[in-house]
Order: C-alpha cells, then structure tokens, then sequence
C-alpha cells in the first residue's frame, strides 16, 4: 500500500488578503442539469471544478447533452430538450446532491439508468428521494442494499404529487421538482422550514413558472407540469460553505483581516454569518450587489474575541454545511456553543457530529456528543492530533482551519478528497498566510 500524504496546519501569524471562493456547489450541479433538461444553448461561467461537479458534467454528457469546457469555469451545454438512455452507469462519485437531483431528473424521462458513486456515497440513504420518486410512477431496483446505491432507475410517464417534506432537505424538494417538470399534474411540495431555493430560481431562469406560498414557517412550492425548458445564461456565484473556511480562519488566528469577494448571500445560505455575528465576530459585508439572480457581496472577517452560543435548530437548513467549521471556531470562543437539531449531519458525506466530536476531542476540546447535535466548550485548543475524516472533504477543512490557531499542529488524513468541493484549498489560504503543508 502507497503511503498516503496528510496535510498538517500549524500556528499561524496574521492572516491577510482579498480572495475568491470557488463556484456554489449547489448552483453548479444544478446548472448543469437544467441545462441537460432544456432545449437549446446553457452558457455557464464561474462553473466549480471540483471533483462533485464534473461527476455531474460526465452524467449529462452520458444523458445525451453536448458538454463543453471552453475555458477556467466557462462551460457550454447543449441541451436536446430532455434525457436519452444512457450507455453506462452514471457514476456520481461522492456527490449527494448530483446523485439525488439527477435522479429526480432522470425520473421524468423514459430511460433505464443505473446510478453509482463512491465508498461514501454508498452508504448514504437514497429512499428520501426514491420513496416520492416511486409514488410519481419512477421505480427503482437496488442492486445491493435496499436505500443504497447502486440503483437501477426507469422513469418516464410520471404523476404529479402534493409531497410534505419529513425532513428539510432541498435535495428532495429539488428532486421531485425536477422530476415534476415532466409529470402530468401540479407537483406540489412543501416545506416546514425553507431550505436553499435554488432549484426555483433556476427553474425560473430557464422559463418555468414556479410559485410559492408561505406555509407556517415554511412555504409551498407548485410547479405546472410540462413546462418545456429553455437554454440560459448561468453566472455561478462564489460559494458561502466553502468561504466559510477562509473567514473561520480570519475570525481565529490572531491579527487577522481576511476578504472573500463575490460571495452568494442568498438568505437561504447565510445561517453561520448570523451564528458568527450572534458569537461577537467582526464579520462585515460590502459591494453588495446582483450575480446571476442571486445576491453577492464581500465578505470581511477579522479576528474577533467569540462567545459561545445557543444556535436556533431552526436554523440548521441555512447552515447545515457549516456545523462543522462553526465547531472549529467554537473552540476558541468563550463558553459552550450548543448545536442541536441537526440529526441530517450523521448522513452526509460521513457522520459528521461523530468525526468532528472525535476530531475535537483529540485536539483536546471538551465537547458533548448527543444523537441529534453535540456542544462544544470554548477555550483554549491544545491540537497535537491527526484527525481521522473519512474522505469527508468538509471535516478535513475544518480540522485543517482549527490547528491554524491551535497551540500544537493538527493533521488530517485523505487531504485529496478535499478537491470535491474546493480545488485549490491549500494554495488559496497558504496564499492568505496560513501554515498548511503536505507532511507523513
Ligand atoms: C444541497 C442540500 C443540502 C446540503 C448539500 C447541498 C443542495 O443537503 O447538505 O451539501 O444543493 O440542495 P440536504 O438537502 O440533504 O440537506
């Protein structure tokens, strides 16, 4: 067996600069399967390049789309006004949200697809998404595991549906939104909380009509089946979960100033800058303006003294990437910062209350685990440790962004797996000052 390099962070001095985060995640994906779906040209710019996305790129292509990269970010699809059977198993990688959304997708099209994806991805549930799926008229064969990839999908001919969502998750509101563009009926969805609606934007964009109602605290989507969808204009704006690692480490290693530029502030995304604020960080925002129907702006993060919090659970879907970088910058705060009702981080790329928990508690943090949250004591961070991620590219970058400020260095294993939502993670805050390197 290859010895396989870890990455370490040590203590930094000041971290200073202006720089970009990478394309959304979630705004890509979706890019590039809109674009699949419609017919005519989808222009994207500021696409992400990470490993998630081009697994993405490469099911569209294999769903019959023409698929062409013209440039750093700039890509071109040409979509044929729906998907064609494809010749090979679409291969989502470690991607949740590719995988979930081109399902709902392909559910709407009279296609046999198997779908497949990592170790990790392997494991994570897909009947949240199969169950509505299958009552629209799609089935599903589970080659393995029941609820688990691989899985063989054949859509077409759906039936609308009026579906009231258990769990918040804009993967299966988008997946049955997606798959109700092609069902006869009014598909309806609702939410008890809002979560990312990005997916309707979109779906706007390319020429449907999408409404939406409040409901309680949430609200009702409703979209008209047989809409046909037309070529459009994609500007990606730069993602909020991956700038949350740059700014973390602003707001904790000492005489730090750091800027991120042109950062989404879609409100539906924003749930740690409001948690971070609430903590006392001298978080700040400029040059707000429009980017591809989203709100942008520059986002300044300087060392701050934190205090610990109690974060709201009804906030855990605009912030359900980031518990893990909130903990990294918990430990340095004064007192607990308690996070609860966020049960949905045990089933995303790994069991991340379980790997932070752990990853902390190595690094000599006090911190208590319950089984739908944990709370961490603020201090000080011995560090010392290796944290194990299990490919989890977010736990990596946490960990990564904790021993920037911790008294000893923290290291982290399988650092490639990083590439699958931040290519270029370790040069861009190595840019910013930040000790990070390569080591055993
Ligand atoms: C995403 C939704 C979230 C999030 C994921 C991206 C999306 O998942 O964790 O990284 O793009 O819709 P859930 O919808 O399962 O909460």
């Amino acid at each position: 067996m290859p010895i396989l390099p870890t990455l370490t962070a040590r203590r930094s001095a000041a971290l200073s600069g202006v720089t970009r985060a990478p394309g959304d995640k979630s705004i890509s994906h979706r890019a590039l399967i809109l674009g699949s779906m419609a017919t005519g040209v989808t222009g994207i710019t500021g696409l992400l390049e990470g490993d998630d996305v081009l697994a993405t790129a490469r099911a569209v292509e294999a769903f019959g789309a023409g698929v062409e990269r013209l440039g750093e970010g700039r890509w071109r699809i040409t979509g044929r006004g729906g998907f064609k059977q494809p010749d090979r198993v679409i291969d989502c990688g470690n991607a949740g949200t590719g995988v979930r959304l081109l399902m709902g997708a392909a559910a709407g099209y009279p296609v046999t697809a198997t779908f497949d994806g990592d170790a990790s991805l392997r494991q994570r549930p897909m009947k949240r998404v199969a169950r509505p799926l299958s009552d629209m008229g799609a089935r599903f064969g589970w080659r393995g595991e029941e609820d688990r990839l691989p899985v063989e999908l054949t859509g077409g001919s759906l039936s609308a549906i009026d579906h009231v969502q258990t769990v918040a998750s804009a993967q299966i509101k988008s997946a049955i939104l997606l798959a109700g563009v092609n069902a006869q009926g009014v598909t309806t969805v609702t939410e008890p909380v809002r979560s990312r609606d990005h997916t309707e934007r979109m779906l706007r964009a390319f020429g449907a009509e999408v409404a939406v109602r409040p409901a309680g605290d949430g609200w009702t989507v409703t979209l008209n089946g047989g809409q046909a969808l037309t070529g459009a204009t994609v500007e990606v704006p730069g993602d909020p979960s991956s700038a949350a690692f740059p700014l973390a480490a602003g707001l904790i290693v000492p005489g730090s100033m750091v800027t991120v530029e042109a950062v989404m502030l879609n409100p539906l995304r924003t749930g740690l800058f409001e948690t971070w604020r609430e903590m006392g960080a001298d978080l700040t925002v400029a040059n707000r303006r429009m980017a591809g129907g989203e709100e942008i702006g520059d986002v300044t993060a300087r060392h701050s003294t934190l205090r610990g919090v109690i974060v709201p659970p009804e906030r855990a879907a605009s912030m359900i990437d980031e518990y893990p970088v909130l903990a990294a910058t918990a430990a340095f705060a004064e007192g607990a910062t308690v996070m609860r009702g966020i049960g949905e981080m045990r089933v995303k790329e790994s069991d991340r209350i379980a790997l932070m928990v752990a990853g902390l508690r190595s690094c000599g943090v006090e911190v208590e685990e319950e089984p739908e949250g944990f709370t961490v004591a603020g201090g000080s961070v011995r560090g010392g440790a290796m944290g194990t991620t299990h490919g989890d590219h977010r736990i990596a970058m946490s960990l990564l962004v904790l021993g920037l400020a911790a008294d000893q260095p923290v290291s982290v294993d399988e650092p490639g797996m990083i590439a699958t939502s931040f290519p270029g993670f370790v040069e861009l805050m190595r840019g910013l000052g930040a000790d990070i390197a390569a080591s055993e």
